[in-house]
């Protein structure tokens, strides 16, 4: 059975991705903080069926490769597929108003965890997928309009540096067995017991997005943009580079 490792598997963007990989037939191998994500994880889910949680600091420059090298030593299952969905809050209570200069670009450029959570994501991975060579590999990051908006300064810049990353992510694996993909999220999604009391998107209902990511080999070097529930129906996917 094909296997997602899913970074920031507990968070709003991670459980739908853990919906999309069981909803596809495959097993999860989820990285969580400590064994009280995990159970959040489970709860969130409802079952604990074909999930395998390992525990990781995503943000510790060996965090995934602790994991990847578990891999390797035949300790964890292989993986065929990496979702990326990391999210750190220490970075978030910066905003353009209190004082950008001195203190978010500070706080982004030195302490951008979540960017690096991903590079480093990245880094500990592809090589795997590369050495294994599945036909079927995929790599998937997600990014947020505030890279775009520029509404506060820690996550719009954030979010700009991972377009960047994705676009080196896409040209990088053109040639190669790994199909990366961004999705490009323009609106709230949350878990669907937070959802239900703030009006957001549903993870439930966001999940299928990836599953179509997973189902369709064509969706390869492509962001694949939701703005709003119209965009779950009919997926806006575009090709970033022509070949
Ligand atoms: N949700 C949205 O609507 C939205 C919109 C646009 C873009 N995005 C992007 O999607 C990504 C994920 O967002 P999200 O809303 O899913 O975030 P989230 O709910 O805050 O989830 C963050 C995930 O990262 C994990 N994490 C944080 N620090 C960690 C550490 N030191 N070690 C291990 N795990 C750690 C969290 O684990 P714990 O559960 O243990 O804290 C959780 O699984 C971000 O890049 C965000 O910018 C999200």
């Amino acid at each position: 059975m094909e296997t997602v490792l899913v970074v920031g598997a507990t968070g709003n963007i991670g459980v739908s991705a853990v919906q999309a990989a069981l909803h596809s037939g495959l097993q999860v191998l989820a990285i969580v903080r400590n064994q009280a994500s995990a159970e959040k994880l489970f709860l969130h889910l409802g079952t604990r069926d074909r999930i395998i949680t390992v525990e990781a600091d995503i943000t510790s420059d060996s965090g995934v490769r602790s994991v990847v090298d578990r891999v390797k030593d035949g300790k964890l299952p292989p993986f065929q597929h990496v979702y990326s969905a990391a999210y750190l809050r220490q970075i978030m209570n910066v905003n353009f108003e209190s004082n950008f200069c001195k203190s978010a670009i500070r706080s982004t450029l030195m302490h951008d965890d979540e960017l690096m959570s991903g590079a480093v994501a990245y880094r500990d991975t592809v090589p795997y997928l590369l050495q294994q060579n599945h036909p079927k590999a995929t790599w998937t990051l997600c990014t947020g309009a505030s890279g775009d908006w520029g509404l506060r300064a820690a996550p719009g810049m954030t979010q700009g540096a991972l377009f960047a990353m994705a676009n080196v992510g896409c040209r990088d694996n053109a040639d190669t067995n790994v199909r990366f993909n961004e999705v490009y999220l323009a609106c709230r999604v949350e878990v669907d017991s937070s959802a239900k009391k703030t009006g957001a998107m549903k993870a439930s209902d966001f999940a299928p997005v990836y599953e179509v990511i997973l189902s369709k080999p064509e969706i390869k070097g492509c962001r694949i943009s939701v703005h709003g529930p119209a965009d779950l129906k009919d997926l806006k996917v575009k090709k970033k580079f022509e070949a």
